[in-house]
């Protein structure tokens, strides 16, 4: 905490897009930073891919509507992927002729060549791609080897240069692997470096299954904040061991400030057993908020969203802190 307060007055050191405001009461004898964290919203994406009550075009369409009105700045919309592999997938081609109007940046996630194309004719400009940190778990999500995983981000990436495409790369099992087990930090440093020799927009480390701690989180986030600095750095994290805000907060200790999350908490992967939901959007806007950082979303619009996907699910969705947000949400609104 103190390390944090220290990182907030003095700057991270890492972030440039600090930027100082005087507080009225209670720190007039001292000049804060309030530091921008930039959150991706996934619900439309992570928190729809895996579940196993339908749902409709319309209802994904309302939910990006709802969420784009909470003024979350990335909004990621959907994938790009075999209809067969994800069938509730199905129909973000459509999703994306009708986006809202807002703040938004739209975002889609592709996991091949024929992904990215489906994407770009749609107008996409930022998009995810993913490169699991094991070799089974390329194999389970993408059908795919590790060294040939590897080889078509480089692909992407290449493309992506040239045609003005924002590539937001994802090391997915980047701390433990359901069908491998713990992944060495060392294999994951050496990947992301060999990935950032081709330039993404940004790096995620990706937590895909909620087995990340915060100490690992903050260690390996330190060293690649330092190798590469934090502004092409990102975190996603799953909340499956109840440690996802706490991961969050180490790697903001670390200097991260860009990161995944999902209203409602809701989120898993289909490819990898056991991966829970991704840590709550409104649980991470609230500890950003009381923390010092500004998030630039609206808590009332985004518990909206939640009610929507209440609706949509059939049972109540919400981080670890709905109830008392629902109470409380204009302690942390714009
Ligand atoms: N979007 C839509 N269709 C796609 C596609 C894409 N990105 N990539 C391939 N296809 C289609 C092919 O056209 C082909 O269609 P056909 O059977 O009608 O001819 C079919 O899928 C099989 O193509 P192939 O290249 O052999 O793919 P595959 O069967 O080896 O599956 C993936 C590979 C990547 C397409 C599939 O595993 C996938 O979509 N995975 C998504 C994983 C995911 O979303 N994980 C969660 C997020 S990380
Ligand atoms: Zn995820």
């Amino acid at each position: 905490m103190i390390a944090l307060g220290l990182n907030i007055l003095l700057g991270s050191g890492v972030n440039d897009k600090n930027a100082c405001q005087r507080r009225s009461s209670g720190d007039t004898l001292r000049t804060r930073m309030v530091d921008e964290v930039i959150i991706k919203e996934v619900a439309a994406r992570d928190g729809l891919q895996a579940q196993s009550v339908e749902i409709t075009l319309d209802q994904r369409r309302e939910l990006i509507e709802a969420l784009a009105r909470s003024n979350v700045p990335e909004l990621e919309i959907g994938s790009f992927v075999s209809p067969k592999a994800v069938p509730q997938m199905a129909g973000t081609d459509e999703l994306a002729r009708d986006l809202p109007r807002g703040n938004s940046k739209f975002s889609a996630l592709v996991p091949n060549m024929k992904g990215y194309e489906l994407a770009r004719r749609e107008g996409i400009d930022q998009i995810a791609i993913v490169l699991s940190a094991t070799e089974q778990m390329n194999q389970n999500n993408i059908r795919k080897s590790l060294d040939d995983t590897f080889a078509m981000a480089g692909d992407i990436l290449a493309r992506a240069r040239d045609e003005g495409v924002a590539i937001h790369a994802y090391l997915a099992v980047a701390f433990e692997c359901p069908y491998e087990g713990k992944v060495s930090p060392q294999v994951v440093l050496e990947q992301a470096s060999e990935l950032m020799r081709n330039n993404p927009a940004r790096l995620v480390i990706a937590d895909t299954i909620g087995a990340a701690n915060p100490r690992d989180v903050k260690a390996m986030m330190t060293e690649l904040v330092t190798q590469f600095g934090a502004e092409r750095l990102g975190c996603h994290f799953h909340d499956t061991r109840a440690m996802g805000l706490a991961n969050v907060f180490a790697a903001l200790e670390a200097g991260v400030r860009q990161f995944d999350s999902s209203a409602g908490g809701l989120g898993g992967c289909p490819f990898a057993p056991g991966a829970k939901g991704n840590v709550a959007t409104e649980d991470v806007v609230m500890m950003c908020e009381s923390s010092g950082f500004s998030t630039g979303i609206d808590m009332e619009a985004l518990l909206e969203s939640v009610a929507c996907l209440t609706r949509m699910i059939g049972s109540q969705q919400g981080g670890r802190a709905h109830y008392w947000l629902t109470n409380n949400w204009q302690k942390f609104s714009n």
